[in-house]
C-alpha cells in the first residue's frame, strides 16, 4: 500500500531555519490549511496518509523528508546538517520502525533527505551546506548490499539538491541547472524551469499526476505543454519556510513483508 508519512505544522515554524531566502512573517493558520490540503491531495492520489502530531519545540519538524531516507529494503536515519533540527529524527525513526528495518548514519557525517534524489537504484546525493562527503560515503556503504549506487552531486545555489532537481517522469528531470552540477545526470531528459522562477524545480510525481506549486505558472506551462497532467497546489505560506513539495512527506510502499 502506498503510504505517506507527514507531520502537522509546528507552532514554532515562525522560527524555522532559513538559508537562501529572507525571513517573512508566516501566518500559522494559513500554513496549516495549506499543509492539510497537501495531505488531502496525497490521499486523493492513492496514499494512506499517516499524519504525525506536531512537535511544538521543533520549528522545521513538518519537513519529514529530511531526517530519513526510506528505501524498499530499509530506512536510513540521518544526522541533519543543522543542529537545531537533529532532534527531529527520534520520533520519526519510531514510526518508520513499523515499516522498515532501520540503519543510521553517524556524525561527523551529516545528510538531509532533501539532498537525496532516488531514481530507481541510483541515489543522487547533493553536497550542500547541510550534507557532506562523509555521510555520502557512509550511505553508499549501507545501501551497496541492496544494489544501490550513490552518486555525489555538487550543489551551490540552494538549500537542497531537490530544491534544484526532481524526477517528474521516467527519465525526465525538472531542474534549475544553474544551481548544481548536472554532469552526473548525463542521459536524462531535461525540463528547465522558467528563469523567472528559479525555485520551481521541486515537484512530486504521484498517482499519474505531477503535484506542482501554484506559485510557478510559467514553469507549469512548460510541463503542461509536454502533455503531463499537472495538479497545482498553493504552498505559498510554507514556501516562506523554504519548503518545497517533496520535503513535507515521506512516500513509500508498505507490503506485508516490508519489515
Ligand atoms: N526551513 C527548512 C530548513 O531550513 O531546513
Amino acid at each position: 500500500m502506498l503510504t505517506a508519512i507527514t507531520r502537522e505544522v509546528s507552532p514554532a515554524i515562525v522560527r524555522c531555519e532559513l538559508s537562501f531566502i529572507e525571513r517573512q512573517p508566516i501566518d500559522l493558520g494559513r500554513a496549516r490549511q495549506q499543509h492539510q490540503a497537501y495531505e488531502v491531495l496525497l490521499a486523493k492520489l492513492g496514499a494512506r496518509v499517516i499524519s504525525l502530531p506536531a512537535e511544538p519545540d521543533l520549528p522545521d519538524s513538518m519537513f519529514v523528508e529530511d531526517p530519513a531516507i526510506v528505501l524498499d529494503e530499509l530506512a536510513v536515519i540521518l544526522p541533519l546538517g543543522t543542529e537545531s533540527r537533529r532532534a527531529e529524527g527520534a520520533s520519526l525513526a519510531q514510526e518508520l520502525s513499523k515499516y522498515r528495518k532501520l540503519a543510521s548514519i553517524q556524525l561527523p557525517g551529516m545528510l538531509e533527505g532533501g539532498d537525496v534524489l532516488r531514481i530507481g537504484r541510483k541515489l543522487f546525493a547533493g553536497l550542500t551546506k547541510r550534507s557532506n562527503a562523509e555521510a555520502i560515503r557512509q550511505l553508499a556503504e549501507l545501501v551497496k548490499p541492496h544494489g544501490y549506487e550513490v552518486i555525489s552531486v555538487p550543489v551551490t545555489g540552494c538549500l537542497h539538491l531537490k530544491s534544484a532537481v526532481t524526477c517528474i517522469a521516467e527519465n525526465t528531470l525538472l531542474a534549475n541547472r544553474a544551481w548544481f552540477d548536472p554532469a552526473p545526470f548525463a542521459g536524462y531528459d531535461w525540463i528547465d524551469v522558467d528563469p523567472r522562477e528559479p525555485h520551481a524545480a521541486n515537484a512530486v510525481a504521484l498517482g499519474g499526476t505531477i503535484i506542482f506549486p501554484a506559485s510557478f505558472p510559467r514553469t507549469r506551462g512548460r510541463i503542461g505543454s509536454l502533455d503531463y497532467l499537472v495538479t497545482p497546489l498553493d504552498i505559498s505560506e510554507l514556501q516562506k519556510a523554504e519548503a518545497g513539495l517533496t520535503c513535507s512527506s515521506l512516500i513509500f510502499e508498505v507490503n506485508q513483508d516490508s519489515r
